[in-house]
Order: structure tokens, then sequence, then C-alpha cells
């Protein structure tokens, strides 16, 4: 696969397949891993306001010297900026601290189905599109009824953010997704770096590739056509992500990849159930 392969979202823009993310890196770090990043051929950053680290992404983008149009930064609202008014106010706040008059992509964090505030707060998404304070809008860890919803309203995310990793295939809401004109994008895509990164059939692919299993994880998420954000704060492993580009699987290792799935596989909350 060619390096910094772009998809085309359903909006007519397009976001690079692979990209970068920061959670857990605190903002002096992600000013300095973010340029690393930058440095071996990342385009594409994901951070959100909860993450306390727009500032050094930021920071990172300005010394980077790269022209804002070959970027692609998304950021995220949190959940108690849910609702109308408050989200309006928490693009700017977002954009205050990246130093940029826009993102590329704007997402609804959670749905919290229970606050049931997420078709007033997808209507200030639209007008924030409508303003150019976001390029794209999406959502991220939305119910099955939730994204319906959305939906319903005639403005069509443009991706959806959830947990999907080789023991946590989200293969149904893959297909919700894909039915809808929507791009999934996987968080945690290497399981958090633990069990995943030891699993055995992952291990004998990757050694046959000469490659490392999350080189081969990379490669499994870009085949199946998820967009995908690792996150490090280790030089190597940030070029070693980067280049699992040039990583070509069979369709049989797909497949087997694709067996890896089960039922207990979730690392973090259940959208439903995570209304706090
Ligand atoms: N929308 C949401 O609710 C949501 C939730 C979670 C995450 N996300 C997004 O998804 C991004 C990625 O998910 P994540 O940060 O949870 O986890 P991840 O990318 O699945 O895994 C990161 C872990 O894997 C390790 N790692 C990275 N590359 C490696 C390599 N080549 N070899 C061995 N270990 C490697 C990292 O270690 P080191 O850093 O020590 O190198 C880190 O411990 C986040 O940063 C964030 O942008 C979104």
């Amino acid at each position: 696969m060619s390096k910094n392969q772009t998809l085309q979202l359903n909006d007519g823009h397009s976001i690079p397949q692979l990209g970068f993310g920061v959670w857990q890196v605190e903002s002096d770090v992600a000013e300095d891993v973010v340029a690393k990043a930058l440095q071996v051929g990342f385009r594409h950053i994901d951070t959100a306001k909860i993450y306390g680290n727009e500032e050094g992404v930021g920071r990172a983008i300005a010394k980077s010297g790269i022209p804002r149009e070959e970027l692609f930064v998304t950021t995220k609202l949190w959940n108690d900026d849910q609702g109308h008014d408050s989200a309006l106010q928490a693009i700017d706040a977002s954009l205050e601290r990246l130093g940029l008059d826009y993102v590329d992509l704007y997402l609804i964090h959670w749905s919290q189905p229970e606050k049931g505030k997420y078709l007033e707060t997808w209507k200030a998404f639209q007008e924030i599109k409508e303003s150019g304070k976001a390029r794209s809008i999406g959502v991220s860890n939305f119910t099955e009824k939730a994204l319906q919803d959305v939906v319903d309203t005639g403005v069509v995310p443009a991706v959806h953010q959830i947990e999907l990793h080789p023991s946590f295939n989200q293969q149904r809401m893959r297909e919700i997704d894909a039915r809808n004109g929507i791009l999934t994008e996987a968080w945690s895509p290497l399981g958090q770096g633990k069990e995943e990164l030891q699993d055995e059939t992952i291990g004998r692919i990757a050694e046959a590739h000469g490659a490392t299993p999350a080189q081969v994880i990379i490669a499994w998420h870009l085949a199946i056509g998820n967009v995908v954000f690792p996150k490090s704060v280790t030089p190597e492993r940030i070029q070693q992500n980067w280049d699992a580009q040039e990583l070509t699987l069979t369709a049989e290792e797909i497949e087997q990849i694709n067996g890896l799935t089960r039922e207990d596989g979730r690392l973090g909350p259940d959208p439903a159930d995570f209304n706090d």
C-alpha cells in the first residue's frame, strides 16, 4: 500500500487513512511526539479536549512549518459540553488551544444516550461545519440507536470512531457504518498494546513477513478499510507504525485475524452504559 493513502469522506473531503493518536499523552510530551510523528510522515492527528493536550499538539503543528492544508486534525467535544450553546463554545475553546482557525474533523466524543442531548449537539455541529470551524463532523462511541437518530436528521456523520481491534472487531457496527456511507475509525487499534501484541496468530504472521505484531495489526486495519491512529510515545515505534503501510497481508492472513474477535474483547466502556 502506498504511504499516506487517503479515503473519501461522504462530504467530499478526504482523510489520511493512517494517523497518530495522543490519548494519555501529556501536553508537553504531545508536542515532542507529534513533532516526531510529523517528521516521519504522519499528517493526521487525533486528539480531544479531554486528553488535555490540544495546546501541545498545536505547538507541534505550528513549529513544523507544514502547510495547514497538508494536515488533518481531529478533536472531540467532551461529554459535559453536550448541548447546543455549549458545543458552539467548546469548538472555539478547542481551536484557541490548538492555535488553529479550523479542525478537519470534529466529533461528539460519546453519545451519552441517557442524557438525550446528542441531537441538540448534532444541530450545533451542523452550524459549526457551516461556519467553517470544522471541515467535517462526525460521532464517536454512538449506540446503534443514537447513530440511527443522527442519520435520520439527514446530515450523515462523516465518520464513526469506535473501539476496534482484532479481539473486538465490531463487524456489526462496521456494516451499519458502511451501509450509511460512514467511515469507521478504529480507536485503541493495537488493543492498547496489551495481549493482542502477544497473540500467537499475529506473532506467526509477523514472523512470516519479517514485521512486528503492531505492524501486522495496523496493516490489517488498513486492509479492511478502517481509519486508524495508533498512539506511541516511543520514537522507534512511531517510525515502525508509519512503515506498517508497506506491509501487505494475504487474504488468508486477514481472515485469520478476523477470526480473533471475541464477545468479551471490549477494553473500554460500552457506549450504552457510559452516561457520566
Ligand atoms: N474516541 C474515543 O473514545 C477514544 C478512546 C481511546 C482512544 N482513542 C484514540 O485512539 C488512539 C489510539 O488508541 P490508544 O491510545 O488507546 O491505544 P493503541 O494505539 O491501541 O495502543 C497504544 C499502546 O501501544 C503501544 N505501542 C504503540 N506502538 C507500538 C509498537 N509498534 N510496538 C509495541 N507497542 C506499541 C504504546 O506504547 P508507547 O506509547 O509506550 O510506545 C501504547 O502503550 C488514542 O491515542 C486516541 O487518539 C479514542
